[in-house]
C-alpha cells in the first residue's frame, strides 16, 4: 500500500495542475493516469494537436491565396499531409513530455494504469498486465475529464464515421466531409479540412451556430466561414448515418429529418462531450452524480463523501481546459489552506478558427433576458491601422457595460488574435473595471489591442478613430 496526502485520478489539465499546486503547498502527491502519456484529452487528442493542425492548414491556405498582395509569389503550394501530421505528433510529444517533466520536478509519484475508488481514502490502480497497486490518501481529487457524446442512430466506426480524435488523424484529405455539430470542435476541425481541400458541410440541429455565444458574433462567424467555402445546414436534425462500399469507394450518407441526405467520405460527430464518471468506482463509496452523470460538488469541490473532491469536465461548468486548470489550483488550495476559488462568470471561451472568436462574460441576449440595462460599444478591425497592415481587417470587438455603473459585463471579439485580445478584457473584468477604465488605459500603437480600447470608448463615450 502506497500512502500519500493526496491522490489525483487523471492527468489532464485539471489533474496535473492540481498535482503541481499540491506539491508546491507541501503535500505528498500521487497521480494516476491510464494513458501512456500525460496531459489528458487536451494535450494528447484535443487542444494541442488541433491547434497544430489549425496553424499548419492556415499557412497552407495563406500560401495558396494571400501572399500575392504582399508581393510574394510562391507558385502552387504542395501539401505533404504525412509531414503535417508528423509535425503535429511532435508538438503533442513535446507537450506530454513537458507534463512528465513537471511531475518529476515536483516529485509527484506517477502511477500508470486505470484508477478505481475501492473505499474511503482508497484507490486501486490496475495496469495493462492486470497488476494492481493499492493507494491510500486522506484526500482524493477526481479529475477524469470527459469523453465524446454519441448520437442515436450513428455508429462511430473510427474509420468513416469518427469523433474528434479520428478527425485529427486522417491520413488523406477527404474529398467530402460532413461535420455533425457546429460547436467548438466542428468549426475548428471543419476549418482544418476545408483549408486543406475538403468540401465541408456542417450540419447543426439548432437554427444557429455556436449556441450560447453572443448571437451577433455567431452570425458574423457563420458569414466568414461561408465565405471560406464551408456549407451550413442549420435547423437540421441528423437521424442516422449509413456507410456503404469498401476501401476507397466507402461512402457515408447522413440522413437529415425532412431534408436531403448528404454523402461524404468522412463524417465527424462533434455534438458535445459527457463527463467520464463511469467505471471509476463512485458507487463503492456512494459519490453522487446528477442526471447528466456529472459528479455533484459544493463550492469547495467536495463531493458528498468526506475526502473525495472532483474538478474539471467531470463536474458542472464549461468543459474547457483552462477552467479545469483553475479548478485544479483552487481545489488543492481549499484542501491545504482553506481558501481558493474560481470566478465562473469570467471563464473566457475561444474558438481557434480564422477569424478567431473569443468571448467573456454575458452575451447581449443574456443581458436582455435578465433585464439588465446595458450600453454597447462596437469597433471594427477595419478601422485599425495594424489590422490594415496585417491584411486582417475582418472582424469587430463588442463591449457591453452596465448602463448605470458602466461596469463591463461582457466582451465579444471576432477577428485576428481574438483569443489573445480577450485576456485584457478578462483581467479588466476580474478587477471590476468600467468601460471608461478600459478606454482610458494606454494601449500601444499600432496594435490590435486598440480595437478593444476603441470599443470600450464607444461604450462609454465615443470612439476616436471612427
Ligand atoms: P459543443 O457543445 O461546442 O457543440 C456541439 C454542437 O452540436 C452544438 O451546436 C449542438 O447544438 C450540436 N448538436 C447537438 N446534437 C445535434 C444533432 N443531433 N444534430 C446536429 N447537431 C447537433 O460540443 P463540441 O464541439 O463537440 O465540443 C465538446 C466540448 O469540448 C465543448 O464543451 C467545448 O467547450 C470543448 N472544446 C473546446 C475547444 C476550445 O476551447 N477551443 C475546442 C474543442 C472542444
Amino acid at each position: 500500500m502506497h500512502q500519500h496526502d493526496l491522490i489525483i485520478l487523471g492527468a489532464g489539465p485539471g489533474g496535473y495542475v492540481a498535482a503541481i499546486r499540491g506539491a508546491q503547498l507541501g503535500l505528498d502527491v500521487g497521480i494516476v493516469e491510464k494513458e501512456a502519456t500525460l496531459g489528458g484529452t487536451c494535450v494528447r487528442v484535443g487542444c494541442i494537436p488541433s491547434k497544430a493542425l489549425l496553424e499548419s492548414s492556415e499557412r497552407y491556405a495563406e500560401a495558396k491565396q494571400g501572399m500575392e498582395e504582399h508581393g510574394i509569389g510562391l507558385g502552387e503550394p504542395t501539401l505533404d499531409l504525412a509531414a503535417m501530421q508528423k509535425r503535429k505528433d511532435g508538438v503533442v510529444e513535446a507537450n506530454t513530455d513537458g507534463v512528465a517533466f513537471l511531475m518529476k520536478k515536483n516529485k509527484v509519484a506517477r502511477y500508470a494504469g486505470t484508477g478505481e475508488i475501492v473505499g474511503e481514502g482508497r484507490v486501486d490502480v490496475r495496469d495493462e498486465e492486470g497488476g494492481v497497486t493499492e493507494l491510500a490518501a486522506e484526500h482524493v481529487v477526481i479529475a477524469t475529464g470527459s469523453v465524446p457524446t454519441g448520437l442515436p442512430g450513428v455508429e462511430i466506426d473510427h474509420e468513416t464515421v469518427v469523433d474528434s480524435t479520428g478527425a485529427l488523424a486522417f491520413d488523406a484529405v477527404p474529398k467530402r466531409l460532413v461535420v455533425i455539430g457546429a460547436g467548438y470542435i466542428g468549426l475548428e476541425l471543419g476549418s482544418v479540412w476545408a483549408r486543406l481541400g475538403s468540401e465541408v458541410t456542417v450540419v447543426e440541429y439548432l437554427d444557429r451556430i455556436l449556441p450560447g455565444m453572443d448571437a451577433e458574433i455567431a452570425k458574423e462567424a457563420k458569414k466568414a466561414f461561408t465565405k471560406q467555402g464551408l456549407s451550413f445546414r442549420t435547423g437540421a436534425k441528423v437521424t442516422g448515418v449509413s456507410v456503404k462500399g469498401k476501401g476507397k469507394k466507402r461512402v457515408a450518407t447522413v440522413e437529415i429529418e425532412g431534408g436531403d441526405p448528404v454523402a461524404a467520405e468522412k463524417v465527424l460527430v462533434a455534438v458535445g462531450r459527457r463527463p467520464n464518471s463511469d467505471g471509476i468506482g463512485l458507487e463503492a463509496v456512494g459519490i453522487d452524480t446528477d442526471d447528466q452523470g456529472r459528479i455533484v460538488v459544493d463550492d469547495a469541490f467536495a463531493t458528498n463523501v468526506a475526502g473525495f473532491h472532483a474538478i474539471g469536465d467531470v463536474v458542472a461548468g464549461p468543459m474547457l481546459a483552462h477552467k479545469a486548470e483553475e479548478d485544479g489550483v483552487a481545489v488543492v488550495e481549499r484542501i491545504a489552506t482553506g481558501a481558493g476559488h474560481v470566478d465562473y462568470d469570467l471563464v473566457p471561451g475561444i474558438v481557434y478558427t480564422e477569424p478567431e472568436i473569443a468571448t467573456v462574460g454575458k452575451s447581449e441576449e443574456a443581458l436582455k433576458e435578465a433585464g439588465v440595462p446595458y450600453v454597447k460599444g462596437v469597433f471594427p478591425y477595419m478601422a485599425n491601422g495594424r489590422a490594415r497592415a496585417m491584411g486582417r481587417t475582418d472582424g469587430k470587438v463588442k463591449v457591453l457595460a452596465h448602463a448605470d455603473s458602466d461596469r463591463i459585463l461582457g466582451v465579444h471579439i471576432i477577428g485576428a488574435r481574438a483569443g489573445d485580445l480577450i485576456a485584457e478584457a478578462v483581467a479588466a473584468m476580474t478587477f471590476g473595471a468600467t468601460a471608461e477604465d478600459l478606454a482610458r488605459t494606454v494601449h500601444a500603437h499600432p496594435t490590435l489591442s486598440e480595437v478593444v480600447k476603441e470599443a470600450a470608448l464607444d461604450a462609454y463615450d465615443r470612439p476616436l478613430h471612427l
